[in-house]
């Protein structure tokens, strides 16, 4: 088991290159089933989750060339439908291939993804609305059998906004005979991406960016050149970092426009924040000053960064309110900053953390990936040596992070 040992009290000065989102590669690698084309990706990022889904596609009979930061996936030859648990237990956006291959090949064997640590997080909705569409779908040995001859344009209204649930649908209307509407739809970034990458595939779709998407159906799809957009949440973590350790940093390759709550509410800890159509710049002369956070669906303030802003309000001046109320068990890290000497206490969905003037090094352990970047934060805050344990969590969505973090001044080493 890999670990982080960090030494605390160094600020964060200097520049960081951005990587691809995560979470805009993982559902547009998928949408690579959708053609028999090329679809070239840049901007992909090198993380473990990316790595974990090139495995999928592979076994699947997709073809992978890769370049420097970018692949081309071709899905000319796919021959085995099925995502087996054994991929998709580690990594629960494998579910994202349901709805290409039904759409494309009218069948699809797809393991039900297991809970995470932060919650049980079904798939009823990906089913229902595949239901809607026409598929037949068979859940047995823990694997969802799901066949239709061709899918049907259906409406569609989402008992709750899901992200990858949009997606899905959004994939698997683009080859529908007639129209899909996606009412009450995610409206994250990595959804319009994705439906940006399928818009120059030859998918038709509006409405992206809103809560109700349109998409026409069409017989198929070609192949295109895609460049994945920069990711938010890693922009926030850094950002997040930097602002704990009063320090000064610019983000290379990043987009403000996509981080507004996220920056609104680092102002209101104290920091000054400078941003261009590529850059962000923050510094944070003084000790932060305690903000309250309620996550929600996009555009408010994104559960992905719950965690880093509660490391962030552990040091801070003042008493702070965190609220989760997407996943029902995305907490894990109080316990871990409580070993740091962090206040805080839980009521259900809500945290209350009160500010102390400093942290004690200590041994921790990662339990979700946001989790372990909200600990790294800690650690590199805490006065004397901070142990990360289980960081295969922190591997899966953050590209090279300690290299980066060495970079900007940290005092950080794996342990192997
Ligand atoms: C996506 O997960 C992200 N993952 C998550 O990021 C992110 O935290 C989440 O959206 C919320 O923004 C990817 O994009 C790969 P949801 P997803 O479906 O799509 C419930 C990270 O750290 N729900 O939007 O799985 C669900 O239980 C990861 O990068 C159902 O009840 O999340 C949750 O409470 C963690 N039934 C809520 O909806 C369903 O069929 C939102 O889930 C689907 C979801």
């Amino acid at each position: 088991m890999q670990k982080l040992a960090i030494q605390g009290g160094a600020r964060l000065n200097g520049e960081v290159r951005i990587s691809g989102a995560k979470n805009a590669a993982l559902p547009i690698m998928c949408a690579s089933l959708l053609s028999a084309d090329d679809l070239y990706l840049s901007n992909l990022p090198d993380m473990h989750d990316v790595a974990t889904m090139e495995k999928l596609l592979q076994q699947m009979g997709v073809r992978i060339s890769t370049v420097a930061r970018g692949a081309t996936f071709n899905a000319g030859q796919v021959d085995k439908l099925e995502a087996p648990y054994d991929m998709v237990k580690t990594m629960r956006a494998a579910i994202l291939v349901l709805g290409p291959l039904l759409a494309r090949f009218g069948e699809a064997r797809v393991s039900l993804p297991g809970g995470c640590a932060i919650g049980s997080r079904p798939v009823d909705l990906h089913i229902k609305g595949l239901q809607a569409m026409g598929a037949e779908i068979h859940i047995e040995h823990g694997y969802i059998h799901a066949t239709a001859k061709r899918l049907k344009g259906a409406r569609i209204s989402f008992d709750l906004v899901s992200v990858t649930g949009t997606e899905n649908l959004m994939m698997a209307a683009a080859l529908a005979d007639g129209v899909t509407t996606l009412e009450n739809a995610a409206r994250e970034p990595e959804v319009v991406d994705l439906a940006n990458c399928l818009i120059a595939m030859g998918a038709k779709i509006s409405g992206v960016g809103s809560d109700t998407i349109t998409i026409q159906g069409v017989s198929s799809l070609h192949g295109a050149q895609y460049r994945v957009m920069p990711d938010r949440i890693e922009s926030g973590t850094f950002l997040v970092a930097a602002a704990a350790t009063g320090g000064k940093i610019t983000l290379s390759e990043a987009r403000a426009d996509i981080l507004e709550n996220v920056l609104d509410k680092l102002r209101e800890a104290g920091a000054s924040i400078v941003v261009s159509d590529s850059h962000i710049t923050l510094e944070m002369l003084r000790r932060p000053k305690a903000v309250n956070v309620r996550t929600a669906p996009y555009p408010a303030f994104p559960t992905d960064m719950q965690a880093q802003f509660m490391a962030l309000n552990t040091i801070a001046e003042g008493s702070s309110v965190v609220v989760e109320t997407i996943f029902e068990n995305r907490f894990m890290h109080v316990q871990e900053l409580r070993r740091l000497g962090a206040q805080i206490e839980v009521e259900g969905n809500t945290a209350i953390i009160k500010g102390c003037a400093q942290l004690e090094g200590a041994t921790i352990m990662a339990t979700d990936l946001r989790a372990s970047a909200c600990l790294v934060i800690a650690g590199l805050v805490a006065q004397g040596e901070t142990i990360v344990d289980r960081i295969y969590h922190l591997d899966r969505g953050y590209e090279h992070i300690e290299a980066k973090l060495s970079a900007l001044g940290a005092q950080i080493r794996r342990l192997k």
